[in-house]
């Protein structure tokens, strides 16, 4: 398919298929698709992805920015060949969307992160594998066969398990180690807390874990020292919560039924899960610890990405995590021109990527033309992998990516190079 037609070819393809009845079933629309996800999921599962902090008027806030920018068409320039290629750490991506880092996606669906895999490749978008994932950081690697992918680290208060899935990431192929900052503890999430509901106290999304030599250690010493969690009434809940632990634990699940070690696991991750201590003093030692790209996640201050040029970091990741960890934060978007300025006057050319908000095409244009190299998509392709598992990430990113496509042909623009601020007008 020649790449000038993708957005057309995609278009078509959507009403051709109308023409004899079939109605797209993952929504085109990012209102409709959350709307769709809601109906299929379960109640914890939604409460899970879609929720955010507090009051909730930060995610609120994520996607209301885009609507203070407008996009200033021009006219009459060719726009027959259309090229939306970016490069990032060497590697060229065929466009500017990434998938953001996601933990737990089996709650979405039991494919889970090897669905989202799949679509990754088929869609030529780079997965940033999250430390949070329902399944090895391995077997992802293995299922996108090469085509490309970043690993998430959360900075365990545990030096050695650090140092182990850092090497870990190098050892299955990442291209680069985005480290989230924002997660020194779990934002206050009402959706979850009215629930009682936490995915890791269950054992979902541990997945990196469990399959850690280090981590299974000091599951091993928490065990030999005599388990100190009391036991449970054996109450419904208690059976169901110990039945998932049991399943998500590696190995046989009648052994995990009896043995200690899926108990101790999470206990044992609840306690090095973050390390609240970290400071810009912390980062030669990561730097020491790998040639990987370094991307600091969730920087959202001009003065932090001076910080993080002078540190010698490799990329910058704007993003307030979907709004799901400071409530009353102001929008990522908000934040995204000073970061941009910070950084390309400290005379860095680094990436600065970008997520919180993207809905659809429009709002990737948006961000691109603030001056986002690449942006991170993320509760869309979970909302995705509810509806149809790896086909429903796929249909996602190639709507998201067509949409991009045509926004490009439609205001004179043939290269992401074109997408600039004078693109745009600041209304509000
Ligand atoms: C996230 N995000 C996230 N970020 C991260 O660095 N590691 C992680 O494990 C997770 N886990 C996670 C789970 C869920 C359910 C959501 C919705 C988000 C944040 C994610 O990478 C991204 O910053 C936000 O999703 C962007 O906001 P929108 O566009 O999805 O609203």
């Amino acid at each position: 398919m020649p790449w000038e037609s993708f957005g057309r070819t995609v278009q078509s393809a959507i009403y051709r298929a109308g023409a004899f009845g079939h109605r797209p079933e993952v929504p085109t629309d990012g209102t409709q698709l959350e709307e769709a996800a809601r109906k299929v999921m379960s109640r914890r599962g939604f409460a899970y992805v879609a929720g955010s902090a507090g009051s909730e008027v930060s995610a609120a806030a994520n996607v209301a920015a885009f609507d203070r920018w407008q996009v200033v068409p021009r006219m009459l320039v060719d726009t027959t060949e259309r090229d939306t290629a970016v490069e990032l750490f060497g590697r060229r991506h065929e466009s500017p969307f990434l998938l953001a880092p996601v933990g737990v996606l089996s709650m979405a669906h039991e494919d889970a992160d090897l669905a989202v895999a799949h679509a990754a490749r088929e869609q030529s978008v780079t997965q940033i594998i999250s430390t949070q994932a329902s399944v090895p950081m391995e077997d992802i690697a293995r299922t996108l066969a090469g085509s490309g992918h970043w690993y998430q680290l959360y900075w365990s208060s545990n030096d050695d398990l650090v140092e182990s899935l850092v090497s870990r990431a190098e050892a299955c192929g990442s291209d680069a180690l985005v480290v989230t900052l924002d997660t020194a503890c779990l934002g206050w999430r009402p959706r979850d807390l009215d629930l009682g509901h936490l995915p890791f106290a269950r054992g979902e999304g541990i997945a990196q874990y469990t399959s850690d030599p280090v981590f299974r250690r000091l599951v091993a010493e928490r065990v030999a020292a005599g388990s100190p969690e009391p036991r449970p009434r054996p109450t419904p809940a208690a059976v169901a919560t110990l039945l998932s632990m049991s399943r998500n634990h590696p190995g046989d699940l009648r052994r995990n039924l009896t043995a200690p070690e899926p108990r101790a696991a999470v206990e044992t991750f609840l306690d090095v899960f973050s390390r609240p201590s970290l400071t810009w003093d912390d980062l030669p030692r990561l730097r020491a610890l790998t040639r990987l790209p370094i991307v600091l996640k969730g920087i959202l201050h001009p003065d932090d990405a001076r910080r993080a040029v002078e540190a010698g970091v490799d990329g910058i990741y704007v993003s307030n995590h979907g709004g799901r960890q400071v409530d009353r934060s102001f929008a990522a978007l908000e934040a995204l021109p000073g970061v941009v300025e910070a950084v390309r006057s400290s005379g860095s050319s680094m990436p600065v990527i970008f997520d919180s908000g993207i809905r659809c095409g429009a709002d990737a244009f948006v961000a691109l033309a603030l001056g986002a190299t690449a942006v991170g998509i993320g509760r869309p392709h979970v909302y995705g992998l509810a509806l149809a598992g790896a086909e429903g990430v796929s249909e996602v990113l190639r709507n998201l990516r067509a949409e991009l496509d045509l926004q490009l042909a439609l205001t004179g623009c043939t290269s992401l190079v074109d997408l600039t601020p004078e693109r745009l007008v600041r209304v509000g």
